[in-house]
């Protein structure tokens, strides 16, 4: 006792506590440090477990195959993080055991699933061991969301066939308009070196349903076709196969030409088009359930068809013929054309090339629409192509990347945005026509359906470098595979998974994420204004830019802003876009009834013109760009209102990078509103604070962007 308090007492006692407090410290802070790279699958321990989970003893399996395997593998994984639970593994069901069952006359598509329980089992079932393996995802995102095990009864099934990311991957190993790093396809080790990454990718993919991958650019390197780097695509496939995931290739169009030393990369020519069948052959020797090749043909100096006199269909058709002996091979034609003209409107560009060609393309042929006419601006019409061709499909292309969006460092949740032109009504065949209905067949009875994004992952440790942008991710897969969850309901289960199962905080984290697309669309381009950003890298605001190798890649082509007034005409006195659509879309959009939201996209109109605010146009548009700005403020507010229910690394990235979109915003907001007060010279509206900066100041932010 004695030996106690002069040991309490002595300088070494003092050090021991100090150091025993600092490492208690680093270790507290260690166990709760999250780095992000774990995605929605996080299977941290629950805070209250579940009596049915308690239960669990096993995981039932009806085959060792390679897709049962991993499906048992998370389950085992999962269910030990989150409850502290090792189940075994089995062939042969007994009480208290996830149950994996085929059954064939379950009610669901050939990918759906059924989650049930009875008595002390958890039931998967479902048609296919792919179905299984989505119902495993789903079933622990029931218990990771903590939603009640006792009357489990979950049917589901994707509502479109094909369910793909997009990669804009280089050789090289950069990203076209990638900000999370750079490629996580190490070519230079392929196929020698499997980095386990591989696997988490094809996990985090499969358990939103994404069932395909376009490895590589849509700006094509014919390198992706050479033997050498079949067998690195062929080692993907690989690592894929069991979680459902197929491999695609972007195909570079001259490659007949480029690779195979041919004259020309005419699709009609008959040495063109054994190449092309050969080239597929080969490949399907390496990768028997290749998915099938993605092109951009004639687009932004790309090749193609029309470099031969040929039209898209005839382009199409030498890559259908080469895919047709392998069923499940199809060819994605895109229709992210447009020529450089003028006089013409850019908008249209793409529905006048492809509409006369509805219903020529081959039957494994889908056409990859963008999802509005000019190119993932923050608000976008839906694509006028939609509802259009009736005959031939259309899958939906998203991007994923925010491009225009403040990249990985504005906090921009985009299922709202997605949600928008998924519900868009197109009436192609009377009310009811949503674009939604129009991809997964419902409107035109289209035998393939499809969605596409356009990743935004890359090599950083979070995969998508903005920690929030793990949302945008989550939310196509969701959407993918069933348009009509909200926006809500997605951001909730992402958060919950993600971030924090506190439900104060899930609903702050849910406010803040679906209001941060309008937000920025208030401060970028808000009243339909589009296409203003800065010039090549798309980053910050060039509302003034008029000069560009091209008229439709500046900003004065698309706000048309002088004295009188701003907004591009697509009416019957402008370009006559608006004509593309149905009679009931035009009459929503037209003059009398057009929403804000929507007005600068069809019409030009004088600053004086009458807002629904009350406002006239010029006031609205100072107002909506400061709320935009004020947005950012309060998801700062909100951020700092849950930095108790959120990992300590996650809330200070947030946290810094929603300080950055708060100075961006800022950006935008004078650039805009000073450049165009040049225009309307009417005064920034009463009770608005001036910019504290001129417009000179503001432009040499955007120049320091331009220098190289
Ligand atoms: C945009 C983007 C390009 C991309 C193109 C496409 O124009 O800026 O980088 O290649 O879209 O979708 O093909």
């Amino acid at each position: 006792m004695a030996f106690f308090f002069r040991f309490h007492k002595s300088i070494a006692f003092q050090r021991f506590s100090q150091a025993l407090f600092v490492t208690l410290l680093l270790f507290v802070t260690h166990a709760r440090a999250d780095d992000g790279y774990r995605l929605w699958l996080k299977y941290d321990r629950l805070s209250k477990v579940q009596p049915i989970l308690n239960h669990l003893q096993s995981i039932t399996i009806p085959s060792d195959s390679p897709t049962m395997k991993v499906a048992a593998k998370e389950l085992q994984t999962a269910i030990k993080g989150l409850t502290g639970k090792n189940l075994t593994i089995q062939k042969t069901a007994n009480a208290g055991s996830i149950l994996l069952k085929i059954n064939p006359t379950e009610h669901v598509n050939a990918e759906g699933y059924h989650l049930s329980q009875s008595s002390k089992n958890l039931i998967i079932s479902a048609k296919t061991e792919t179905g299984l393996l989505y119902g495993t995802f789903a079933l622990l995102r029931e218990i990771q969301t903590l939603q009640p095990l006792e009357k489990l009864n979950v049917t589901s099934s994707p509502k479109v066939q094909y369910r793909l990311l997009n990669h804009w991957d280089n050789n090289n190993g950069t990203i076209e308009r990638g900000y999370a790093g750079s490629t996580l396809w190490h070519w230079f080790d392929l196929p020698d070196v499997i980095d386990p990454r591989y696997h988490d990718y094809a996990r985090a993919n499969a358990s939103i349903g994404i069932n395909g991958t376009v490895l590589n650019n849509v700006n094509a390197s014919a390198r992706f076709l050479t033997p050498e780097y079949l067998k690195k695509v062929a080692a993907l496939a690989d690592v894929f196969r069991p979680y459902g995931i197929k491999v695609y290739l972007s195909v570079f169009f001259a490659a007949p030409k480029t690779l195979g030393g041919l004259k020309t990369s005419d699709p009609l020519d008959p040495e063109v088009k054994r190449w092309w069948a050969e080239k597929t052959k080969e490949i399907y020797t390496l990768i028997p359930d290749f998915g099938g090749y993605l092109v951009k043909a004639n687009s932004e100096g790309e090749p193609g068809p029309q470099d031969y006199d040929r039209t898209h269909t005839d382009g199409a058709r030498m890559l259908s013929e080469a895919l047709a002996p392998y069923p499940q091979g199809i060819v994605m034609w895109r229709s992210f054309v447009y020529k450089a003209d003028p006089n013409g409107d850019r908008f249209k560009a793409g529905y006048e090339e492809f509409k006369p060609l509805d219903g020529k393309f081959d039957s494994n042929v889908l056409v990859q629409v963008k999802n509005g006419p000019i190119d993932f601006q923050p608000r976008e019409p839906f694509h006028p192509l939609f509802g259009a061709m009736p005959q031939t499909p259309l899958m939906m292309e998203f991007q994923l990347t925010q491009e225009y969006l403040g990249f990985a460092t504005h906090l921009a949740y985009m299922a709202p945005l997605f949600k928008e032109c998924l519900d868009s009504d197109t009436y192609a065949k009377g009310k009811g026509s949503t674009v939604a209905k129009v991809i997964d067949g419902s409107v035109h009875g289209y035998q393939k359906t499809g969605m596409a994004g356009v990743a935004n992952t890359g090599s950083d440790r979070n995969w998508t470098g903005h920690p929030m942008g793990q949302a945008n991710w989550y939310a196509f897969g969701r959407l993918a595979w069933d348009y009509t969850l909200s926006s809500e309901k997605i951001a909730e289960e992402w958060i919950r998974m993600t971030l924090t199962n506190d439900t104060k905080a899930v609903a702050t984290i849910q406010n803040m994420l679906v209001n941060s697309r309008e937000t920025l669309v208030n401060y970028m381009t808000p009243l339909g204004l589009h296409h203003i950003m800065g010039n090549n890298l798309h980053y910050g605001p060039n509302p003034w830019l008029a000069k560009n190798v091209r008229p439709d890649w500046t900003s004065v082509y698309y706000h048309k802003a002088d004295e009188n007034g701003i907004g591009f005409d697509r009416t019957e006195s402008g370009s006559k876009a608006l004509h593309l659509y149905a009679p009931e879309v035009q009459k929503q959009w037209d003059a009398a009834s057009c929403p804000p939201e929507y007005l600068l996209w069809f019409h030009h109109v004088p600053w004086t013109h009458p807002m629904p605010s009350g406002r006239i146009l010029w006031d609205e548009l100072c107002h909506r760009y400061y709320a935009g700005v004020a947005g950012v403020t309060r998801m700062q507010q909100q951020w700092e209102g849950v930095k108790n229910q959120i990992d300590p690394e996650i809330f200070e990235n947030v946290k810094g990078k929603l300080s950055i979109q708060h100075r961006e915003a800022l950006w935008w907001r004078d650039a805009c509103v000073l450049y165009f007060q040049t225009l309307s010279k009417r005064p920034i509206p009463e009770g608005l604070e001036k910019p504290t900066r001129t417009l000179e100041e503001v432009k040499q932010l955007v120049d320091v962007y331009q220098i190289r």
